[in-house]
């Protein structure tokens, strides 16, 4: 029987009490719940992990909650794109069961004094730059993972450093949920698909897709047996060459430490972070030793 249109629309929660009369039913209900946190503003990209979410778990929430513990002072906090009922609408479409649309004031409410910090992964690469990141993203992921109790938590690739720090703090802290990944999603240029995008002017937007284009053909050059230390430096000069205003990094790291390597011996990541103008953009690209790589004599 089909639903109606309003019976598709997912419930609005902004408090964790409402929250936690809806998990705890599904629960008693025996369902398994999926979430995926975000900060609005929402795309394909968002849509996609909504359906990973979806396709892994009975219910699915999404939460929206523009992190300002995870922005510097120097940073878009005031810009960021706000775009609520546009999302709920969004949401609908996917089918989600619940949004969760909490106040700053739900979240740290007076004297909110807990920061949760993950070591190592987040010493450098965007840490470098945006030192209040990590135990943002940290502290507020871990306190949606406690408030939803979900059974599957869904971020994006694109993310990756991100992603790697979220699995670490689960597995450190144990906390009881299986973190998936989604694949970035691109505009047909290859242009990965962020809500910064929408800051870049036409002319910026003509270089952007660069970036995936250079990360890529790299990636391809150091996956066929380059060295890494040329093939960076040659990015980096085409990245200048080309338009982009500024790079914070571009870096080969192993695919789960993100330690530095000089050699492709195990999976690796190019991961890059640029400026047109006051847009900061970031993408990564997975490297794979090839199967037959390696000294045959050996
Ligand atoms: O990736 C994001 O949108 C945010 O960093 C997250 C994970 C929702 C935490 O605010």
């Amino acid at each position: 029987m089909a639903n109606s249109p309003d019976a598709l629309r997912p419930i609005i929660v902004r408090t964790v009490k409402q929250l936690r009369g809806h998990t705890g039913q599904w629960r008693r209900a025996g369902q398994t719940i999926g979430l995926v946190p975000t900060m609005g503003a929402l795309h394909d990209g968002h849509i996609s992990l909504a359906q990973i979410a979806k396709d892994n778990a009975d219910r699915l929430i999404v939460s929206i909650f523009v992190n300002s513990k995870q922005f510097s002072p120097h940073e878009d906090f005031d810009r960021y794109p706000r775009e609520q009922d546009a999302d709920v609408a969004k949401l609908a479409a996917v089918q989600a069961d619940l949004v969760f649309l909490p106040s700053a004031d739900e979240m740290y409410g007076e004297g909110f004094a807990t920061t949760i910090h993950v070591d190592d992964l987040t010493r450098d690469l965007c840490a470098a730059t945006r030192p209040r990141l990590f135990d943002g993203v940290t502290t507020i992921v871990t306190k949606l993972l406690l408030q939803t109790t979900p059974d599957i938590a869904v971020f994006g690739e694109k993310d990756y450093q991100q992603l790697l720090v979220i699995r670490r703090l689960v597995r450190d802290l144990d906390i009881a949920v299986t973190i998936l990944s989604g694949p970035t999603k691109r505009e047909p240029d290859g242009l990965a698909i962020s809500s910064r995008n929408q800051y870049l002017t036409p002319e910026q937007r003509g270089v952007a897709a660069q970036l995936n284009r250079i990360l890529r053909d790299t990636a391809d050059e150091i996956a066929q047996g380059s060295g890494i230390a040329a093939q960076v430096a040659l990015a980096k000069s085409k990245l200048t060459g080309i338009g982009f205003d500024g790079m914070d990094y571009l870096e080969v790291r192993d695919a789960d430490t993100l330690e530095p390597i000089d050699r492709l011996e195990r999976p690796a990541r190019i991961l890059g972070a640029v400026w047109l103008g006051t847009t900061r953009l970031i993408d990564n690209r997975e490297i794979l030793p090839s199967k037959s790589g390696g000294d045959p004599l050996v």
